[in-house]
């Protein structure tokens, strides 16, 4: 065929003489095949199955203001359940970069929380306690004939790397914290799971991390990152306006915590990474939207402690908005605000429980009066019905 007719062809619809010329299974021999193909679909690459989905709005819900941490963390999940993970390594490798106390753990406990139903399911080496080599045998146990080699239990052995699997989710998350302080022994290990996904034990036995999310964070560049971000210190009210230069500045502050990072770090441990995620620091909308999930947290807190004897608190916007006064610092991210209501709230309520103040299906309402540096609880008494 002809440039042209080619040409041609394509004006009119797809040419695929170029395909090879496969036979249908099953055809007599010599029989022609003849086409069945009706129509092109153009796909949807952005659709994703039901169950990355939940993961998406469960995280959504737990999570605030950190859309592309939550987004990389899906892909690598609907990847996973595809079977389309790459072989040999871990299914997804992580730098998550920015502030104090902007969700960076946060993320993935609730990644935990969500899929295991467990914050807790996350393996957690925290690498400033591994300085010195002979650390290091805590995290991959001695070598045979050492003393006490038996009593040694790695923190990263195969058993308790999928401990917490379930039937329906064989997958891991390892999480790294302050890597910038790593020895160089752990950076060598740190290395070899990344690259392979695999780790040796003192005693030569292999982990295979191939089923696992591996997560290493630093507060690297958050010096650089908060001095960008200085001016927006204090309550800024979001508007249109405004939208574009804080897109402008959020996309500042993350080249300047990438740039920190390709400083401190060699290129052979950059490109081992799948992503590197800038957290934003977080601002005033966010932190609201926080003290509404911590107050879901306390209510947990407060049945499962108060299994006998439940009760609710109806904390007012007043109280909310006292709240988030007292536990907005916004060098410390979410830990101020956390830090407030514990102070505020979950003391006073701890000592109305001890002293007897409150009953079995309460309903205690937290206010706030201008000027008062604390809040005021009331007792409306039965004033919802307590379950059997
Ligand atoms: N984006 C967020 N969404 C919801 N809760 C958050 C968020 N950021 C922080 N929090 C709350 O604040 C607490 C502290 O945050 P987290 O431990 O994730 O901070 P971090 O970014 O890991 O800080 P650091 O660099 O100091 O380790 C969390 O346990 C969570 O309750
Ligand atoms: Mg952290």
């Amino acid at each position: 065929m002809s440039a042209a007719a080619v040409f041609e062809g394509r004006k009119n619809g797809p040419v695929f003489n170029d395909a090879p010329k496969v036979l249908p299974v099953g055809l007599p021999e010599g029989a022609e095949p003849r086409s069945t193909m009706s129509g092109i679909a153009l796909l949807d690459t952005a659709r994703k199955g039901t169950q990355a989905e939940d993961l998406e709005n469960k995280l959504r819900r737990l999570v605030v203001g950190q859309d592309e941490a939550i987004h990389q963390i899906v892909k690598t999940y609907q990847t996973h359940l595809a079977g389309l993970s790459p072989v040999g390594r871990p299914l997804g490798n992580f730098l998550f970069l920015g502030p104090t106390g902007s969700g960076k753990t946060r993320v993935v406990e609730a990644t935990a929380e969500a899929l295991l139903n467990n914050p807790r399911a996350v393996i957690k080496i925290d690498c400033a306690e591994f300085q010195h080599s002979h650390e290091i045998s805590k995290l991959v146990g001695s070598p045979p004939g050492y003393l006490g080699h038996r009593e040694t239990h790695a923190l990263l052995s195969q058993e308790a790397l999928n401990q917490h699997h379930t039937d329906a989710i064989r997958i891991s998350f390892v999480l790294f914290d302050e890597i910038e302080k790593a020895s160089d022994a752990l950076w060598n290990l740190l290395l070899g799971i990344l690259d392979k996904g695999v780790l040796t034990l003192g005693d030569n036995r292999k982990v295979d991390f191939s089923s696992a999310m591996v997560f290493l964070t630093s507060n690297l560049g958050a010096t650089e990152m908060s001095s960008l971000l200085t001016p927006r210190l204090g309550f800024h009210v979001p508007s249109p306006e405004n939208a574009v230069s804080n897109a402008k500045l959020s996309a500042r502050v993350s080249d300047a915590g990438i740039a920190a990072a390709r400083r401190k770090f060699t290129p052979e441990f950059i490109n081992r990474l799948d992503k590197i995620v800038v957290f934003k620091s977080l601002g005033n909308e966010e932190l609201r939207r926080i003290v509404d999930i911590e107050l879901e947290m306390v209510q947990e807190r407060i049945q499962t402690a108060a299994a006998g004897k439940p009760f609710l608190v109806n904390v007012t916007d007043s109280a909310r908005e006292c709240l988030l006064m007292e536990g907005t610092d916004l060098r410390y991210g979410a830990r101020h605000l956390k830090r407030a209501i514990e102070r505020l709230l979950v003391q006073p309520l701890s000592n109305l429980m001890a002293s007897g103040q409150i009953h079995r299906g309460d309903c205690i309402r937290v206010s706030h009066a201008e000027g008062s540096p604390s809040l005021t609880f009331f007792r409306e008494t039965e004033a919802w019905d307590v379950a059997a």
